[in-house]
């Protein structure tokens, strides 16, 4: 039984008795001096029983007392209010407290594939990769937690024209003017390169490409190289490895954790069965050289353009290998769930692959679901960016917040955790879609609504704990009881901590365990202050509420990806 369905249960047979037949409905309620709970929905059913809002409402307050409530009662045009009995309280939390995972509720399990990171092969990840890492490692954890089957895979960008223009950089620096491009192209050169010296060279192809000569070039380049040239494939390869090194440097670093390194590469092999197939069933058509596939989807505008499956020099696009490693994961992987995090201004590209792959019937009976995100901004309100106008680097905004977090921080093992969970909080603590600003100083704070804030707390209570041990105070039993209303609000706050995590899974949303976390650590400061722990008379149920509270931040952070020291 959760807080919710106590309650739920209570008002299905109350609105029986009164005739009622919708689905009972309950929030929590917004004035808890009213109440836990609050059921809204009494009004709008009064209106089409035509009766009086406030008597039907007293009539279902009436049929819904039970053992569970101190109190059912009604407020305003015909709110009705829960009040949980404390015994209630206590005894769901003395059951949480005893449950490995803490009363989470289970979802049918589905083999579940989640694609983010999505870093590309010799670019610098910048503030975009930081949130899809984060924000994607969390959703890993979210989904994890309530049982599914998960697949993480970065979905490395390893195939479309960046790579030729990565390879026309490294003929250029090798001094080719004109002529045979692939000639100056040595495999052997690239054995010791750095992943700085990849990027210049994809920087210096890049630019090379405002040239529309140049840019012809790329495109054959990465022609060939999906065509299987060797030479071509043995730089692609030995590239590809120095970035994916680093690249996952910075993952592991950052906790991200991919169960698979797949690329847009990967799905080669498929690209060309799958044009046939969607060709022989007239799915994709011939439009000016190239092949598209028309999509049309429930929040895609009407002029959606088509999504491009080959160009008409027969490349790969960006889109033909997102359908055809959808494809993949459904048919090779077992995928009846794939989640995709990367950030709105993809939406559409998204949106149309989704379509493309209902049309063609690769995704029946699988959940396709776009998890995106806003946009990381400066003071100014605009993109964040360095000073220097580019897309901040990744691996500068981690090093601002390790060097932030070590004048703050002696331990160095710790100094590491705070400045790490700084960063994944800023980013985790707004709904993902708002983006928020960047201000290191804000996030490294121990005040406020910030990750070290969270940190904080969760080692105070665990020095409680251990000061509790060291003093031989240990209960026999953990059985939490409430001896004050600040006690009584923080149990409250933990109890909420089953629904914001199948909140969190349903909208796909780590913000709601990230709110979840602070809720319970702001009652629990409230609690801390007003209710001594190891001076109370008898200290027992308030060290069982402490271990609780311990509990559910704890797990809050481990699902945020964000770590935990026992002493700071
Ligand atoms: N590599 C892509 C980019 O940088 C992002 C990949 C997102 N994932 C996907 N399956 N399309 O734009």
């Amino acid at each position: 039984m959760s807080v919710k369905s106590a309650a739920l249960a209570a008002l299905a047979s109350a609105y029986e008795l009164n005739g009622l037949e919708a689905g009972p409905c309950v929030v929590r309620s917004a004035r808890p001096e009213f109440g836990d709970l609050q059921c809204n929905d009494v009004m709008r059913l009064a209106k089409s029983a035509e009766k009086n809002p406030r008597l039907l409402a007293a009539e279902v307050a009436e049929a819904a007392r039970s053992a569970l409530f101190e109190d059912v009662s009604v407020a305003g045009p015909g709110f009705v209010n829960f009040r949980l009995a404390d015994a209630v309280v206590a005894a769901e939390a003395t059951a949480m407290l005893a449950d490995p995972s803490l009363a989470a509720e289970k979802a049918d399990p589905m083999r579940t594939v989640i694609d983010f990171g999505g870093p590309n092969v010799a670019k610098a990840l910048h503030v975009g990769h930081l949130r899809s890492f984060v924000i994607g490692e969390s959703l890993r954890r979210i989904l994890v937690e309530i049982g599914h089957d998960v697949l993480s895979d970065i979905h490395l960008g390893d195939w479309g024209l960046q790579m030729g223009k990565l390879l026309l950089g490294a003929a250029l620096a090798a001094g080719w003017k004109a002529g045979d491009l692939t000639s100056f192209i040595d495999p052997l050169a690239f054995e010791a390169m750095t992943v700085e010296e990849l990027g210049a060279l994809y920087m210096s192809g890049n630019a090379a490409c405002e040239d529309e000569a140049l840019l012809a070039l790329a495109r054959i380049l990465t022609t060939k190289l999906q065509d299987g040239d060797p030479l071509l494939t043995a730089a692609w390869a030995r590239m590809r490895a120095i970035s994916l090194a680093s690249i996952s440097d910075t993952a592991e670093m950052l906790d991200a954790h991919f169960d698979l390194l797949q690329g847009e590469s990967d799905a080669h092999a498929e690209v060309a069965p799958m044009l046939d197939d969607l060709m022989a069933r007239g799915l994709a058509r011939q439009s000016e050289g190239a092949l598209i596939i028309d999509v049309s989807a429930d929040g895609l505008p009407d002029n959606v353009p088509p999504l491009l499956l080959r160009k008409s020099d027969g490349a790969a696009l960006y889109g033909t290998t997102d359908l055809a490693t959808l494809r993949q994961r459904v048919r090779e992987i077992g995928a009846r769930q794939i989640v995709y995090c990367t950030d709105d201004r993809q939406a559409l590209h998204i949106s149309s692959v989704f379509s493309a792959a209902r049309k063609a019937g690769y995704a029946e009976g699988v959940e396709l679901r776009h998890a995106t995100f806003g946009t990381v901004r400066g003071n100014d309100g605009r993109p964040f960016k360095t000073r220097d106008g580019f897309a901040a680097s990744l691996r500068e905004m981690i090093d601002l917040a390790l060097t932030k977090s070590s004048e703050k921080v002696a331990d160095s093992q710790a100094a590491t955790v705070v400045g790490l969970g700084a960063l994944k909080f800023a980013d985790l603590s707004t709904p993902r879609k708002t983006g928020y600003v960047f201000d290191i100083d804000k996030m490294i704070s121990s005040e406020g609504r910030t990750g070290p804030y969270l940190q904080y707390a969760y080692a105070r209570i665990c020095s409680i704990l251990d000061k509790a041990e060291e003093a031989g105070i240990t209960p026999a039993a953990d059985t939490v009881s409430i001896s004050h209303p600040s006690e009584r609000a923080v149990l409250i706050e933990c109890l909420w901590y089953p629904h914001s995590l199948s909140e969190a899974a349903r909208h796909l949303e780590p913000f709601e365990i990230a709110d979840r976390a602070y809720q319970v650590a702001d009652a629990f400061s409230r609690f801390y202050t007003d209710c001594p722990v190891l001076k109370a008379e008898d200290p027992s149920g308030r060290l069982a509420t402490c271990k609780l509270v311990a509990r559910v931040i704890g797990k809050c952070l481990e699902l945020l990806g964000i770590g935990t020291v026992r002493r700071m």
